[in-house]
């Protein structure tokens, strides 16, 4: 049994770049981009060993400054100059190298960078750093000391025509690079997911012709990857061909070097297995095996050499039979990686079949490990205009990388906004006190999400140019929605900036306090600790999602309360469809806080001022100041036939359910009351409670009428009668009736309520539209009323 410690990997990335280029041949060096850090500005050379061409990084970053390696470390890597300079970055957090490679985006590439501390900055103090490629994690380098070179590579699809490798200062020293290289691959080799990219974990050539520990490559390996030998005396003997002429052994697409194919250890015959394995290894990674067979013995007649390839136990392939002189590569499969046992061991056997004759052989290996790259790139349109925007004014500041993520990394000047369904998005550009000169570029148009654009304290000339007035007279002053209409990321920083660490509490429950806020000067509302999500219930314009901060930061809705519109105190008279739509979105909100929320919610406070209106009329129910959760079904005590909870009297005056008032007991039916309570305001537009009349209560009040058989007078006298149905009127009222019901058992259920409702609505729109129009519109109506508890399908869920 072989153990791969960690060690081997680390004898790979660190590996002593000596080469051996036995049999070089003429190779396709284009798209090779090759980057030797800190070396004098505008220069170049051709790398002795390799043939490779290295240019000074001063066209690829903007910061950082050059710095050389201590003599005593450059002397021990005489034949690796890539390590004899570097670039440090002492200022700033984050520093870019952007590259727009040739080939643009959609290839394939090996990307690999290397660090040689050499004790450069006299500290002794080998740093650790981030690295990122584009707005992803990349790797954490930590430099181990001065003379041990850190190599990490990655296999990467590029998405976009620029490539950003970031270094970013975590506070433990600072980050510096001394060799950056990408080598083009075939599209079709080391394929993987969508969205994710492969960092190299080892690269193994089984056995050597050489007898040092050494690292070969270009020109021996056609996409320059680093292959370091790994020998051992358990596996006795190696095989080798006597060929010396590289075409000897076919290639397939990955075009492993001739000579690392044409040696293999094998088993000794007194074991006729081979197994190896790695330890240590995190748990939750998933690897990629990339494992290369040729046979180098042609077999005799009476001779088969098949062999089952094992990983943790389960047939990872199998029978393998290598072709003489032929490369066979056998990876994962795209869709499941390896994972490491509960140990984080990971054990490889190459076991033989019964009826093979030869033991089993190997030539090379490759491990890597799956990097999810999940992160979004700001929207390219954007990103392309604000790089626009950085060339033309030739802008320092710290514009490096991607201009929106990863989210802390921001632009200066710039706010995004972000979608986990969309790119991030640039709304906000301050250029303000920047001496910027020239005319105001049209380009500036392109950020068609723009909705401030600060550009104050600059020596700019010229008139502003017409798509850009334009687009202000039509967006920036007006909808100031757009920015609180989309869904938003918050950091708990941010959450404590917009509510000035918590001052002003604007509501206090059950689950949570409600705070009060300002965003980008609008004012929000937003709660700590409550994930309820709901068409019918003010929506979410962001959450903050630490951890253990949860934040949820609401809509505002633009046409304010429903009080306000029942009591005259706006223009607009609420139509009798209006008052029954309105009347459907609360009901179906607050059936969903009841059943669709686990636990369920009450919420305590249904009342008109609660009861949110947007442009369209469209209502949803805000304010959970007061919300009770309802405690798990075991926690349940029972009153009277119903569920409920004992709790401090909370609600409104005129709305509180009286046996709650009486008993203290909670249950959803207090909801119910309360929505009946709002149901009687829809339909009579009367005050809840009025000092000046005997029956003050507007209960009493439609119920002496009723008494009276005076329908007609419950009715809001603005509504117009000639457009009323009597009979709607009078169910709807009916409804009402009954969820103000003194016992709780007599109201019904929110769900029954909201079934009623869409009826009377249904109805009403039958009736409105005659009978041609009637079968649309019956059917629109069948679609709305539709199972009640599907609608938390249709909108996303509480988070
Ligand atoms: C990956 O993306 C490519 C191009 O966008 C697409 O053709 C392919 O089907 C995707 N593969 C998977 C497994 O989603
Ligand atoms: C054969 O392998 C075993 C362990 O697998 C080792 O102990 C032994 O020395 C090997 N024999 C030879 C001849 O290499
Ligand atoms: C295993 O990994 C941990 C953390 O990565 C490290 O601290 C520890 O030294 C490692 N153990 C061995 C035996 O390599
Ligand atoms: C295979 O055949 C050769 C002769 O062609 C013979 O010497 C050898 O013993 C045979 N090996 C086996 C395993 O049968
Ligand atoms: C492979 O062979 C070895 C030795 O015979 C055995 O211990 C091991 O269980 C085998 N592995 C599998 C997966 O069959
Ligand atoms: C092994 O060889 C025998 C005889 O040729 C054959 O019958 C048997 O199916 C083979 N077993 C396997 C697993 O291939
Ligand atoms: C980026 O923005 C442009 C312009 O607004 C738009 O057409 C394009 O669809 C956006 N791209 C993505 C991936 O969202
Ligand atoms: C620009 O300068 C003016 C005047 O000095 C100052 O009031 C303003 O705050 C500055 N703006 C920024 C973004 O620094
Ligand atoms: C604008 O230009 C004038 C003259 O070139 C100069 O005096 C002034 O300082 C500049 N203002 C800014 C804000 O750069
Ligand atoms: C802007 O100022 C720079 C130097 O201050 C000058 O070289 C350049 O010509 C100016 N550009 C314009 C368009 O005036
Ligand atoms: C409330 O939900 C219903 C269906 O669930 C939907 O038709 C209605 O538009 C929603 N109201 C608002 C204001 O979103
Ligand atoms: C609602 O739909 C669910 C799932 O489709 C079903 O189990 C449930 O019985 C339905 N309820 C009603 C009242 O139709």
């Amino acid at each position: 049994m072989f153990f791969f410690e960690h060690f081997l990997a680390a004898v790979l990335l660190q590996g002593a770049l000596v080469f051996l280029p036995l049999f070089a041949q003429p190779q396709d060096l284009s798209g090779f981009i090759s980057i030797d850090c800190g070396i004098s500005d505008g220069s170049r050379y051709t790398d002795e060993t390799t043939g490779i061409s290295y240019l000074s990084d001063t066209q690829f970053t903007e910061s950082g400054e050059n710095k050389e390696i201590l003599q005593a470390y450059r002397a021990q890597r005489a034949s690796e100059k890539q390590f004899w300079n570097l670039r440090s970055f002492p200022e700033g957090t984050k520093n870019c190298y952007t590259l727009k490679p040739g080939r643009g985006k959609g290839t394939k590439y090996l990307i690999r960078a290397g660090f040689l501390y050499g004790n450069y900055d006299n500290e002794d103090q080998a740093p650790t750093f981030d690295l990122y490629l584009g707005v992803n994690v990349w790797d954490t380098v930590s430099i181990r000391n001065a003379w041990t070179p850190k190599t990490t590579e990655i296999i990467h699809v590029i998405s976009t025509d620029r490539i950003h490798v970031c270094l970013v200062n975590t506070g433990n020293g600072i980050p510096f690079i001394s060799v950056l290289e990408l080598r083009p691959l075939r599209d079709d080799v080391y394929v993987t997911k969508n969205g994710s990219s492969l960092a190299l974990y080892g690269r193994f050539d089984f056995s050597s012709l050489s007898t040092d520990q050494q690292v070969l490559r270009y020109k021996d390996d056609a996409y320059d990857r680093l292959w370091v030998s790994l020998e051992t005396k358990m596996w006795k003997p190696f095989l080798t061909t006597s060929l010396t002429d590289d075409n000897s052994i076919n290639r397939n697409d990955y075009q492993l070097p001739f000579t690392i194919m044409n040696t293999a250890y094998t088993s000794n015959r007194s074991t006729d297995f081979m197994d190896f394995y790695w330890k240590n290894l995190s748990v939750t990674s998933e690897y990629y095996f990339y494992m290369h067979f040729a046979e180098l013995e042609k077999p005799q007649t009476n001779q088969t050499r098949e062999f089952n390839i094992y990983i943790n136990r389960d047939l990872f392939y199998g029978p393998v039979v290598p072709k003489y002189l032929s490369e066979n590569t056998i990876y994962s499969k795209i869709t499941s990686g390896m994972k490491a046992d509960r140990e984080g061991q990971i054990t490889v056997w190459l076991n033989n079949t019964e009826n093979s004759t030869l033991p089993p052989l190997i030539n090379a290996m490759e491990i890597y490990i799956l990097k999810e790259m999940s992160q979004q790139e700001t929207n390219q349109t954007d990103a392309e205009a604000i790089w626009n925007v950085k060339s033309a004014y030739e802008i320092e500041k710290n514009w490096q990388g991607d201009p929106c993520a990863p989210e802390a990394f921001t632009w200066d000047g710039l706010v995004c906004d972000y979608n986990s369904d969309y790119p991030p998005r640039i709304i906000s550009l301050d250029l303000s006190n920047n001496s910027l000169n020239g005319t105001i570029p049209e380009f500036l148009a392109q950020l068609s999400f723009l909705i401030v654009l600060n550009l104050k304290g600059n020596n700019l000339t010229g008139p502003v140019p017409d798509v850009l007035s334009e687009k202000s007279k039509n967006e920036y002053n007006g909808d100031n929605g757009s920015i609180v209409s989309r869904k938003k990321h918050f950091t708990y920083s941010e959450i404590l900036k917009i509510t000035n660490n918590f001052e002003t509490v604007l509501g206090e429950g059950g689950f949570g306090k409600v705070y009060y806020g300002n965003l980008k000067g609008n004012e929000v509302a937003l709660k700590l600790l409550l994930r309820v999500h709901h068409k019918n219930l003010t929506t979410l314009v962001g959450y903050c999602n630490e951890e253990t901060h949860i934040g949820l930061i609401y809509e505002y809705m633009t046409m304010g309360n429903l009080r306000s519109h029942l009591s005259g105190s706006t223009p607009n008279i609420l139509s009798w469809e209006d008052r029954l739509r309105i009347a459907i979105d609360i009901a179906q909100g607050l059936e969903y806080l009841h059943n669709g929320c686990k636990p369920p919610i009450i919420h305590r406070d249904v009342k008109s001022t609660n009861i949110l209106l947007n442009e369209k009329f469209q209502a949803k129910l805000g304010d959970f100041g007061v919300s009770k959760i309802f405690p798990n079904e075991g926690d349940r005590q029972s009153v009277s036939g119903t569920l409920g909870v004992s709790t401090n009297v909370v609600g409104t005056p005129g709305y509180l359910d009286p046996e709650y008032y009486a008993s203290n007991w909670l249950n959803e039916k207090s909801d119910v009351f309360s929505f009946g309570v709002v149901l009687l305001e829809l339909i009579t537009a009367r005050p809840v409670l009025t000092k000046a009349e005997e029956n003050n209560h507007i209960i009493l009040w439609v119920s002496s009428k009723l008494a009276n058989g005076d329908i007609e007078n419950i009715l809001d006298p603005r509504l117009e009668r000639r457009f009323i149905n009597t009979n709607i009127v009078w169910k709807t009222i009916e409804i009402s009736m009954a969820c103000v019901s003194k016992t709780s058992t007599s109201r019904p259920a929110m769900s029954r309520v909201a079934i009623d409702l869409k009826e009377c609505l249904r109805a009403e729109l039958t009736r409105k539209d005659g009978n041609d129009e009637a079968e649309s519109k019956q059917y629109l109506v069948e679609m709305i009323s539709q199972n009640i508890t599907s609608s938390e399908q249709l909108t996303p869920q509480a988070r």
